[in-house]
């Protein structure tokens, strides 16, 4: 690829994400893929947190046999994996809405909370897939800057919730900081909020810290929904299967923003995730590896004297300010993918933690960027 379409790819990037920015995507943009570079097979691929272990063999051994039952709607395993997840969480089938990828499940909730126009109120820097559907649906996004160890401002975020509010934005653990909130501020906050409007708790990333998932809460709460994918721990990205967990009559709800309930993921992929969630080895697999990599690559990046934030999770968010070269042009140039920005203007970059080797070629990337 040339250098010229690197550099677009880098600015549309940078444009999906600056503040400025925000809703001004042009749907030109949305449609090229820029993720290209990732899709060159040599490329380390680290920045877009996907699982380099998975899908599991039994998970990919039941996608497998799953093909055969692709000329028909997938009702029966759809139903099997709403009792499976159900079960899990304690909750019963109503309580579970899967789509292809919780991506496309956080739109839905969007577009339901948008029903009157109004704000969202989430974190800055965040996850931000949904704002751009959110702001078309008449939904301004009320940003509120993370504290300065980059954990969501609770406080401030209910201060800058008012009478137009139709939804709060949480991700625990946070992408992109990787910052994990404590259980009781948490739940105390997501029961004030949601008093007043919807709160989305987006827990892609739960199984990978000891963040408690808040599953419990939506039985009782119409206003709470908890998203979570498929795509992290079980590694199963290109599948696309995601749920929401909330109320049943929110579960109807957001259903009726789908041309029918659950309509999203394949007959392959419900039956891969079926088969994903009997896999617990997997899950522990996938977990120790990680953290054991990211206690390598944080090490380095102490020695380097680069700071980081505290993170549970596939990823670290790190400080660049003592690089002297640059880290983004460099990785790009020994074929890595995985320098990710959040903010505008800033030194802060977020990359996802690979295998052992993959972040031992990063890590050396790094080192050569401090001379
Ligand atoms: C915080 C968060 N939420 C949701 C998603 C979406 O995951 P998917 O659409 O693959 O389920 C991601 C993916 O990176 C994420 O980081």
């Amino acid at each position: 690829m040339s250098n010229t379409r690197r550099q677009w790819i880098r600015n549309v990037s940078l444009a999906t994400i600056g503040l400025a920015g925000a809703g001004k995507l042009e749907a030109r943009n949305r449609i090229e893929d820029w993720w290209i570079d990732e899709t060159e097979s040599d490329w380390v691929r680290i920045g877009s947190n996907e699982n380099p272990y998975g899908p599991s063999e039994i998970t990919a051994r039941e996608m497998a046999k799953a093909i055969k039952a692709s000329n028909r709607y997938p009702r029966e395993v759809s139903g099997s994996l709403r009792k499976a997840l159900a079960d899990k969480f304690g909750l019963s089938e109503d309580h579970v809405l899967t789509g292809a990828g919780s991506s496309e499940l956080l739109g839905v909730v969007a577009a339901y909370a948008a029903i009157k126009p109004g704000n969202a109120v989430a974190a800055h820097p965040t996850f931000r897939l949904w704002f751009s559907a959110a702001e078309r649906l008449g939904l301004t996004i009320k940003s509120v800057p993370c504290t300065t160890d980059k954990y969501h401002d609770l406080p401030a975020m209910k201060a800058a919730m008012n009478d137009d509010t139709r939804m709060v934005y949480i991700v625990n653990p946070h992408n992109p900081t990787g910052t994990v909130l404590g259980d009781a501020a948490l739940r105390s906050f997501v029961s004030d909020a949601s008093q007043k409007s919807v709160v989305l708790l987006d827990e892609a990333y739960t199984e990978y810290s000891d963040a408690k998932t808040l599953a419990d809460m939506v039985a009782g709460n119409k206003n709470i929904v908890v998203a979570k994918t498929f795509s992290k721990i079980y590694g199963m990205a290109g599948a696309r299967v995601g749920f929401v967990l909330a109320h049943p009559e929110t579960i109807a709800k957001l259903s009726a923003y789908m041309p029918w309930a659950n309509a999203g993921p394949s007959a392959v992929s419900l039956a891969g995730a079926l088969a994903a969630l009997t896999d617990e080895d997997f899950v522990k697999m996938t977990r120790r590896k990680t953290d054991e990599t990211r206690a390598m690559v944080a090490a380095s990046f102490r020695q380097m004297n680069i700071p980081m934030t505290q993170s549970s999770t596939s990823f670290l968010y790190y400080d660049c300010t003592a690089l002297r070269q640059n880290l983004d042009e460099r990785s790009e140039a020994s074929r890595i993918s995985g320098v990710r920005t959040f903010e505008n203007n800033t030194p802060w970059r977020r990359t996802s933690i690979g295998t052992m080797d993959e972040m031992k070629k990063f890590i050396k990337v790094v080192e050569g960027c401090r001379a």
